[in-house]
């Protein structure tokens, strides 16, 4: 028997509609299909899909940090404290925060507000991390990742409806957790841009002019940072935090800082400056007034332990009756997970000099983190030898996100099938090189301008494939773009092949791919919807391209873009 499903998608939450994540959106969705594809024996033009769409770095192939998986391996099975190959400081470690749990289980739910000897070294790390600037373990949550204690915050934050309905400023680009919590709350999000131009710098004129349009139609109550930035990987300087910190107690806004990639600065001349101690710097009429939430992670950094879920956030500020209804809040949920909690107490609370563990920790996270360095640069230094891409430097965290040049043709397809350009590029990239990126459309960006987000996580040698792929699409893309600037001179109804134009080279030793498939196939297509040839726009496309092809057998002239393409693979 059937009977009318009580939850449709016609009555259903309004606001879940709304959620967008292009993180894991339809682009790693038809990856995931295309690993299936491939392990099925599926022959495409590539071997391997190489995801750098997400910032998951083990699944990366980065390694843990042996001490910390040592400290939760005796903690969730105690019976190998006895284990003699186990480090001893390993083993002291465990028995304290077994001490801290229930039972002497990390299996036991703990405190809601997380374990409170681990909110003790949160609250010492952040002390040392800030020169000293006090921190009272009492304001500290931890939480289930960032993502939780960024979600939690926002909850407190959204309230009224029609023109005093909570805003909440948010960057362009942004990191999507941020569009997609604001859509569920059914806040308003406001829109600041980052300037491009000056390396993804934040300027203070342009937060103005957000939350003065915004003031129109909704109630601006909170200003969110991300430091070092995703998707766009620059470092705030500390003149650029006092100048946020300035405006957003000008505005009365409350302060998000996301400082989740605090340890993954790379280059000359940036640093870290939390903005907890850039406040305190700032002396009284701020540090006591400025209402501040700063967010960390497990996740980032050189551990990338992201399964483990950990994290903490630090209020600065709050009023004590909100401060309870956080409190409450997070009760409901009982606690984040305990083995996450132990893994950030461990973040916290390192190895020291002379214990056993401390020359491999410091081994160990040194190389990760020179790596992270070393694959910034050459990312960087790669993306901007092509024409057509312009790459801002990856000053921190871990992607970088380079602006791309789209030809007009290609905007129109991507219009014809309801996608944006670049969602419909990095589609193109994912079927012919097996390589996914996301479009930049998932965080937001200006106008008219097309990017797309790479992570700098897989190995260096994947990474270098990675590159060369994107770079020979561009090359190809140039290509394109200066044959249709040839073809008016050369269109004159008959077929003149063009077989002198020069194609970019392989380098040498480089695998073959049939990636090019795409722009040769896109040449094809665009080329035949040119007005001035006979017939309509999509009969050209059914004589002309295979894609459409639905008799491929009718006799059709050829365009001359085409053989010039072909010629590429003999190349
Ligand atoms: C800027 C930023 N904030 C928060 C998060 C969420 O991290 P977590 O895994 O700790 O929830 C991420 C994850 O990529 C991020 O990039």
């Amino acid at each position: 028997m059937s009977r009318a499903k009580v939850l449709t998608i016609d009555n259903m939450n309004p606001t879940v509609k709304k959620v967008e994540y292009a993180v894991r959106g339809p682009i790693v969705q038809r990856a995931v299909e295309l690993e299936r594809e491939l392990s099925e024996g599926m022959k495409k033009p590539f071997a391997e899909v190489i995801k750098a769409n997400i910032g998951d770095a083990h699944a990366m192939g980065q390694q843990p940090i042996t001490f910390f998986r040592q400290v939760l391996a005796l903690c969730s099975y105690p019976e190998l404290l006895s284990d003699s190959t186990f480090p001893e400081d390993a083993k002291s470690r465990a028995c304290r925060i077994l001490q801290s749990c229930g039972g002497f289980s990390m299996g036991s739910y703990s405190a809601s507000q997380g374990i409170d000897s681990v909110r003790q070294d949160v609250a010492q790390y952040i002390q040392r991390r800030d020169g000293g600037v006090p921190c009272d373990p009492d304001n500290i949550y931890l939480t289930t990742g960032a993502s939780d204690g960024i979600v939690t915050m926002l909850k407190l934050l959204v309230c009224g409806e029609g023109t005093s309905r909570a805003g909440v400023m948010i960057s362009i680009p942004q990191y999507p957790l941020y569009s997609a919590a604001l859509a569920e709350l059914g806040a308003v999000q406001i829109n600041y841009y980052l300037n491009e131009e000056a390396c993804w710098s934040l300027d203070i004129p342009e937060l103005q002019r957000a939350v003065n349009e915004a003031r129109r139609y909704c109630n601006p109550r909170a200003l969110c940072i991300i430091n070092p930035g995703n998707p766009t990987g620059q470092v705030q300087s500390r003149q650029c935090i006092e100048d946020v910190i300035r405006f957003a107690a000008k505005e009365r806004l409350f302060l998000m800082a996301d400082e989740v990639y605090q340890d993954n600065v790379y280059a000359d001349g940036c640093q870290f400056h939390s903005f907890k101690k850039v406040l305190f710097e700032m002396g009284p009429e701020y540090s006591e007034t400025v209402e501040l939430a700063s967010f960390h992670s497990t996740s980032k950094c050189y551990m990338g332990e992201c399964g483990f879920r950990g994290g903490y956030m630090e209020i600065i500020n709050m009023d004590d009756d909100v401060k309870a209804q956080l409190t409450k809040l997070v009760s409901v949920r009982l606690c984040p997970p305990v083995p996450g909690q132990a893994l950030m107490d461990l973040v916290v609370n390192p190895p020291q000099p002379g214990e056993p563990s401390y020359n491999n920790f410091i081994k160990e996270r040194t190389a990760t983190l020179s790596a992270l360095a070393e694959k910034a640069k050459l990312t960087e230094q790669v993306l901007n030898t092509v024409e057509g891409i312009s790459c801002n430097p990856v000053q921190g965290a871990m992607y970088s996100f380079p602006r791309i040049t789209i030809p007009e043709k290609a905007v129109q397809e991507a219009a014809e099938k309801g996608q944006a350009p670049d969602m419909f590029y990095c589609m193109k990239m994912l079927e012919e090189t097996g390589i996914c990126l996301v479009p930049g459309s998932g965080f937001g960006q200006k106008d008219g301008t097309y990017h797309f987000r790479m992570t700098i996580l897989p190995p260096k040698d994947k990474l270098q494939i990675l590159l060369n792929n994107v770079k020979d699409e561009l090359l190809l893309l140039l290509l394109f773009l200066l044959l249709l600037l040839l073809l008016p001179l050369h269109h004159t109804g008959k077929y003149q092949p063009i077989r002198t134009v020069p194609l970019p080279r392989r380098s040498p030793g480089r695998r073959r791919t049939s990636h090019t498939r795409w722009w040769r196939r896109s040449v094809f297509s665009f080329a035949n919807t040119k007005p001035n040839w006979n017939g309509s726009q999509e009969e050209d496309k059914e004589k002309l391209s295979p894609r459409w092809s639905q008799s491929k057998k009718k006799k059709t002239r050829r365009f001359p873009v085409f053989p010039v393409l072909v010629s590429s693979q003999r190349m």
